[in-house]
């Protein structure tokens, strides 16, 4: 159809949402199968645990506690008490959201009136420029260094310039490192009062042991910040929908909550997640095995010339040193989803989530074979 001729032809729509770029989301099984010929997918494209998740959660969901016919409760009033203890701080900072990625989109609602500028670094979590973007912010990326890692001090000089929201996920995603206890320290100390410190820990738990945990630094530093936790990750419920906001005050989360969608965590969100955090033993259990397989990973692609950036998550990130969308089509042709980067001057980079062993080991033969290793 001609577009002048469409329906929508004479709509004013806002200009920000109908510029955005397309999220970056992973294939879905069916695309995968009916695009590789395949039944057998090795899903590796958006770092969901391998494991499943803790079998109490399915149990939560047969007992009678399920209710889908009744509202669940819009303030997540349980749920919130039982991350308040399990985090170490006030139910009233905490907001939950319907992914951690609601929280993304209500804290920038909240924070970014018009003409806000935003800092975050790219390659990045897309939706830590999206949302932004999506309100008319400007939006700053600082480029990882040519030894994969974050650039600390071009961080700090342009967060001195005083953004209203910094954006930085730890363990970051698509990379892998996480900033250590100096390197945090370092972006605190060179955030000004006006910026709202946003803390990205989607994968927490999967950390190193030892690495710094953002609420209780935060929360020493006295900076105005939210934290972002996730049960899509280590606790495998990226299905359910349900993520959280750790904020450094009752204020923030008040705003934070007014801007999310009243009804936004679901009857079997709530149910889940907080069987899930009762059952800490499967998690760190997933968590191990999961290490343990990401670490083998490594060692095997090292074996075909292959270095991904350091890890300290589900996933490893490395340049295939040729168009990483043209690898992804002849791993996708071996039944494999992987993630094709897609931001400027990444297009040769290509992330992978560690699966199950078999899985692994087919993503290893698969990349030998299209990169003729
Ligand atoms: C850094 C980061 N933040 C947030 C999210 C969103 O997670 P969810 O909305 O599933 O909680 C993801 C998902 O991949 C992520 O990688």
């Amino acid at each position: 159809m001609d577009t002048r001729s469409k329906p929508s032809a004479r709509l004013a729509f806002n200009p920000h949402v109908a510029a955005l770029p397309a999220y970056n989301a992973g294939m879905s099984l069916g695309k995968a199968r009916a695009l590789s010929g395949k039944h057998d997918i090795a899903r590796l494209g958006s770092n969901e645990n391998p494991y499943g998740c803790s079998p109490k959660v399915l149990e939560a969901l047969a007992s009678p506690a399920f209710e889908p016919w009744r509202y669940a409760d819009p303030a997540c009033a349980e749920l919130r008490d039982v991350l308040a203890a399990h985090v170490g701080v006030d139910a009233a900072e905490i907001v939950c959201g319907n992914g951690s990625e609601e929280m993304i989109a209500a804290i920038s609602r909240a924070f970014l009136p018009p003409d806000s500028s935003v800092l975050t670094v790219v390659p990045s979590f897309g939706l830590h420029e999206i949302e932004p973007l999506a309100l008319g912010a400007k939006v700053t990326k600082i480029p990882m260094t040519a030894g994969l890692d974050f650039d600390l001090a071009a961080l700090e000089s342009e967060l001195k310039k005083a953004p209203q929201i910094f954006f930085i996920s730890s363990p970051w995603n698509p990379v892998g490192p996480a900033l250590n206890a100096a390197a945090l320290d370092r972006l605190i100390k060179a955030t000004s009062p006006t910026t709202l410190f946003v803390f990205d820990e989607a994968y927490f738990e999967l950390m190193d042991p030892g690495m710094p945990n953002g609420i209780q630094v935060l929360r020493a530093a006295g900076i105005a910040h939210v934290v972002l936790r996730s049960f899509s990750k280590a606790y495998g419920l990226a299905g359910l929908r349900v993520g959280y906001a750790v904020c450094s005050d009752t204020e923030i989360a008040r705003v934070i909550a007014a801007a999310k969608t009243p009804f936004n965590v679901n009857a079997a969100a709530q149910l889940g997640a907080i069987a899930a955090i009762g059952d800490q033993a499967w998690m760190k259990q997933a968590v191990a095995d999961i290490r343990a397989e990401r670490d083998r990973t490594r060692a095997e692609l090292a074996k075909i010339g292959i270095t991904p950036a350091a890890s300290q998550t589900n996933f490893l990130f490395f340049d295939c040193g040729t168009d990483a969308s043209e690898v992804a089509k002849g791993l996708l042709a071996d039944g494999i989803i992987v993630k094709a980067w897609r931001e400027k001057g990444y297009e040769s980079f290509l992330r992978a989530n560690t699966g199950r062993p078999a899985e692994n080991d087919r993503l290893v033969a698969s990349l030998k074979r299209v990169l003729k290793r």
